[in-house]
Protein backbone atom coordinates (compact mmCIF):
# COMPACT_ATOMS: atom_id res chain seq x y z
CA UNK A 1 0.00 0.00 0.00
CA UNK A 2 1.49 3.04 -1.14
CA UNK A 3 0.19 6.65 0.55
CA UNK A 4 -0.44 10.03 -1.34
CA UNK A 5 -0.81 12.71 0.85
CA UNK A 6 -2.17 16.46 -0.35
CA UNK A 7 -1.16 19.27 1.80
CA UNK A 8 -3.09 22.17 0.30
CA UNK A 9 -0.89 24.24 3.17
CA UNK A 10 -2.72 27.97 3.54
CA UNK A 11 -4.10 27.81 0.17
CA UNK A 12 -7.03 28.35 -2.11
CA UNK A 13 -10.59 30.37 -1.72
CA UNK A 14 -14.09 28.70 -1.40
CA UNK A 15 -14.16 29.12 -5.09
CA UNK A 16 -10.77 27.50 -6.21
CA UNK A 17 -11.37 24.15 -3.60
CA UNK A 18 -14.54 23.63 -5.16
CA UNK A 19 -13.10 23.67 -9.24
CA UNK A 20 -10.00 21.49 -7.56
CA UNK A 21 -12.45 18.67 -5.89
CA UNK A 22 -15.04 18.71 -9.35
CA UNK A 23 -11.82 18.19 -11.42
CA UNK A 24 -10.32 15.65 -9.10
CA UNK A 25 -13.80 13.91 -9.25
CA UNK A 26 -13.47 13.47 -12.96
CA UNK A 27 -9.62 12.91 -12.94
CA UNK A 28 -9.51 10.33 -9.90
CA UNK A 29 -9.87 6.43 -9.86
CA UNK A 30 -9.98 4.31 -7.24
CA UNK A 31 -6.88 1.56 -6.80
CA UNK A 32 -6.93 -0.62 -3.88
CA UNK A 33 -3.30 -0.26 -3.97
CA UNK A 34 -3.37 3.41 -3.03
CA UNK A 35 -4.50 5.37 0.13
CA UNK A 36 -4.97 8.92 -0.98
CA UNK A 37 -5.24 11.33 1.99
CA UNK A 38 -6.12 15.02 1.13
CA UNK A 39 -5.10 17.97 3.60
CA UNK A 40 -7.15 21.39 3.01
CA UNK A 41 -7.54 23.84 4.89
CA UNK A 42 -9.99 23.44 7.70
CA UNK A 43 -12.30 26.04 5.97
CA UNK A 44 -12.99 24.13 3.02
CA UNK A 45 -13.20 20.16 4.91
CA UNK A 46 -16.70 20.38 5.86
CA UNK A 47 -17.75 21.08 1.90
CA UNK A 48 -14.72 18.68 0.70
CA UNK A 49 -16.34 15.95 3.07
CA UNK A 50 -19.98 16.11 1.80
CA UNK A 51 -19.02 16.48 -1.15
CA UNK A 52 -16.26 13.05 -1.50
CA UNK A 53 -19.24 11.65 0.49
CA UNK A 54 -22.12 12.40 -1.71
CA UNK A 55 -20.02 11.01 -5.00
CA UNK A 56 -18.78 8.13 -3.03
CA UNK A 57 -15.00 9.42 -3.93
CA UNK A 58 -13.00 7.08 -1.90
CA UNK A 59 -10.22 9.22 -0.18
CA UNK A 60 -9.53 10.00 3.48
CA UNK A 61 -9.09 13.71 4.68
CA UNK A 62 -6.37 15.17 7.18
CA UNK A 63 -6.12 18.42 9.09
CA UNK A 64 -2.92 19.97 8.99
CA UNK A 65 -3.46 21.41 12.78
CA UNK A 66 -4.94 20.03 15.80
CA UNK A 67 -5.37 21.98 19.52
CA UNK A 68 -2.90 20.35 22.06
CA UNK A 69 -6.08 21.10 24.91
CA UNK A 70 -9.18 19.07 24.99
CA UNK A 71 -12.17 21.18 23.82
CA UNK A 72 -12.71 24.20 25.86
CA UNK A 73 -12.26 27.74 26.63
CA UNK A 74 -9.03 28.09 23.97
CA UNK A 75 -10.44 30.87 21.20
CA UNK A 76 -8.99 30.26 17.85
CA UNK A 77 -8.02 26.52 17.79
CA UNK A 78 -9.76 23.48 16.95
CA UNK A 79 -10.00 20.63 19.40
CA UNK A 80 -9.44 17.02 18.68
CA UNK A 81 -13.09 16.95 19.75
CA UNK A 82 -14.47 18.78 16.83
CA UNK A 83 -12.25 17.31 14.36
CA UNK A 84 -13.01 13.18 15.44
CA UNK A 85 -16.31 13.16 13.02
CA UNK A 86 -14.18 15.51 10.15
CA UNK A 87 -10.79 13.75 9.50
CA UNK A 88 -9.57 10.23 9.69
CA UNK A 89 -5.99 11.57 9.85
CA UNK A 90 -3.95 15.21 11.43
CA UNK A 91 -0.55 16.40 10.08
CA UNK A 92 1.26 17.30 13.36
CA UNK A 93 4.70 18.77 13.87
CA UNK A 94 5.21 20.20 10.18
CA UNK A 95 8.33 21.69 9.62
CA UNK A 96 6.14 25.10 9.34
CA UNK A 97 4.56 24.70 12.61
CA UNK A 98 7.57 24.67 14.23
CA UNK A 99 9.00 27.22 12.54
CA UNK A 100 6.90 29.84 11.84
CA UNK A 101 4.61 29.32 15.43
CA UNK A 102 7.17 27.77 17.29
CA UNK A 103 5.73 24.77 17.91
CA UNK A 104 8.09 22.18 20.19
CA UNK A 105 8.31 18.61 20.96
CA UNK A 106 6.22 18.56 24.58
CA UNK A 107 3.28 20.40 22.55
CA UNK A 108 3.44 18.26 19.71
CA UNK A 109 3.27 14.87 22.00
CA UNK A 110 0.53 16.91 23.90
CA UNK A 111 -1.62 16.89 20.23
CA UNK A 112 -0.05 13.38 19.29
CA UNK A 113 -2.52 12.30 22.84
CA UNK A 114 -4.99 14.52 21.70
CA UNK A 115 -5.53 12.93 18.42
CA UNK A 116 -5.53 9.37 19.55
CA UNK A 117 -7.85 9.88 22.21
CA UNK A 118 -9.85 10.85 19.37
CA UNK A 119 -9.33 8.08 17.45
CA UNK A 120 -7.65 10.25 14.54
CA UNK A 121 -4.20 8.55 13.17
CA UNK A 122 -1.04 11.47 13.55
CA UNK A 123 1.16 11.78 10.29
CA UNK A 124 3.78 12.69 12.84
CA UNK A 125 6.78 15.65 10.35
CA UNK A 126 10.09 15.57 11.56
CA UNK A 127 12.87 16.92 9.32
CA UNK A 128 15.85 14.45 10.10
CA UNK A 129 16.36 11.05 12.19
CA UNK A 130 17.52 12.65 15.21
CA UNK A 131 14.01 14.82 15.43
CA UNK A 132 11.87 13.42 18.84
CA UNK A 133 9.34 10.88 17.76
CA UNK A 134 6.51 10.33 20.72
CA UNK A 135 6.46 6.28 21.51
CA UNK A 136 2.61 6.25 19.83
CA UNK A 137 3.44 7.70 16.39
CA UNK A 138 2.58 5.09 13.99
CA UNK A 139 3.11 7.46 10.46
CA UNK A 140 5.77 9.18 10.31
CA UNK A 141 6.65 11.90 6.93
CA UNK A 142 9.97 12.73 6.76
CA UNK A 143 10.43 16.68 5.17
CA UNK A 144 14.14 17.93 4.74
CA UNK A 145 13.46 21.45 5.41
CA UNK A 146 16.15 22.00 2.21
CA UNK A 147 13.35 20.18 0.06
CA UNK A 148 10.56 21.55 1.26
CA UNK A 149 8.96 24.27 -1.58
CA UNK A 150 12.23 24.56 -3.06
CA UNK A 151 12.01 22.73 -6.08
CA UNK A 152 14.86 20.16 -4.95
CA UNK A 153 13.71 17.11 -3.67
CA UNK A 154 16.45 15.16 -1.43
CA UNK A 155 17.74 12.12 -3.24
CA UNK A 156 15.20 8.83 -2.82
CA UNK A 157 18.57 6.97 -2.05
CA UNK A 158 19.16 9.00 0.91
CA UNK A 159 15.47 9.47 1.87
CA UNK A 160 15.04 5.63 2.04
CA UNK A 161 18.04 5.34 4.01
CA UNK A 162 16.56 7.93 6.66
CA UNK A 163 13.16 6.39 6.22
CA UNK A 164 15.06 2.88 7.10
CA UNK A 165 16.71 4.37 10.21
CA UNK A 166 13.99 5.85 11.67
CA UNK A 167 11.28 2.60 11.43
CA UNK A 168 14.61 0.32 12.78
CA UNK A 169 15.07 2.90 15.65
CA UNK A 170 11.38 3.47 16.47
CA UNK A 171 9.53 0.06 16.34
CA UNK A 172 6.14 1.39 16.69
CA UNK A 173 7.00 3.66 13.43
CA UNK A 174 5.08 1.00 10.56
CA UNK A 175 4.98 4.12 7.92
CA UNK A 176 7.23 6.12 6.69
CA UNK A 177 6.18 8.85 4.08
CA UNK A 178 8.75 11.34 1.68
CA UNK A 179 7.57 15.43 1.97
CA UNK A 180 9.73 18.12 0.05
CA UNK A 181 9.18 19.22 -3.75
CA UNK A 182 7.56 15.75 -4.45
CA UNK A 183 6.09 16.20 -7.98
CA UNK A 184 4.68 13.84 -10.87
CA UNK A 185 8.36 14.07 -12.23
CA UNK A 186 10.26 12.45 -9.45
CA UNK A 187 7.17 10.88 -7.79
CA UNK A 188 7.39 7.42 -8.57
CA UNK A 189 11.41 7.84 -7.42
CA UNK A 190 10.43 8.01 -3.84
CA UNK A 191 7.29 5.21 -4.49
CA UNK A 192 9.72 2.82 -5.68
CA UNK A 193 12.09 2.94 -2.60
CA UNK A 194 12.08 -0.06 -0.58
CA UNK A 195 11.51 1.80 2.38
CA UNK A 196 9.36 4.61 1.40
CA UNK A 197 5.51 4.30 2.19
CA UNK A 198 4.00 6.62 0.20
CA UNK A 199 4.53 10.70 -0.46
CA UNK A 200 3.24 14.10 0.42
CA UNK A 201 3.14 16.62 -2.17
CA UNK A 202 2.32 20.30 -0.78
CA UNK A 203 2.22 22.38 -4.48
CA UNK A 204 1.88 19.38 -7.02
CA UNK A 205 -1.58 18.32 -4.54
CA UNK A 206 -2.57 22.17 -5.59
CA UNK A 207 -3.67 21.29 -9.03
CA UNK A 208 -5.51 18.54 -9.58
CA UNK A 209 -4.26 17.25 -12.77
CA UNK A 210 -0.99 16.76 -11.39
CA UNK A 211 -2.33 14.93 -8.16
CA UNK A 212 -4.37 12.36 -9.61
CA UNK A 213 -1.43 11.82 -11.99
CA UNK A 214 1.08 10.96 -8.55
CA UNK A 215 -1.55 8.54 -7.53
CA UNK A 216 -2.41 6.84 -10.85
CA UNK A 217 1.78 6.65 -10.75
CA UNK A 218 1.53 4.85 -7.33
CA UNK A 219 -1.39 2.78 -8.73
CA UNK A 220 0.95 1.08 -10.96
CA UNK A 221 3.81 0.12 -8.22
CA UNK A 222 3.95 -3.29 -7.64
CA UNK A 223 3.05 -3.64 -3.62
P1 LIG B 1 6.26 20.86 -1.12
O1 LIG B 1 5.67 20.76 0.36
O2 LIG B 1 5.82 19.60 -1.84
O3 LIG B 1 5.62 22.09 -1.71
O4 LIG B 1 7.73 20.93 -1.01
C1 LIG B 1 5.70 19.57 1.07
C2 LIG B 1 5.36 19.82 2.51
O5 LIG B 1 5.83 20.81 3.08
O6 LIG B 1 4.61 19.05 3.13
Amino acid sequence: MKYIIGNWKSNKNSKQAREWIEQFAKLYKYSENVKVILSPSLSHTVEIKQYVSKKNIQISLAAQNISPYKQGPYTGEISAEQLADLVEYVIIGHSERRNYFNENDNLLEQKVQRALENNILPIYCIRSDSEFIPSSVKIIAYEPVEAIGSGQPQDPAVADAVIQKIKTNCENVKIGIYGGSVNVKNADLFLKAFNIDGVLPGRASLDAYEFTKIIQKASQIQA
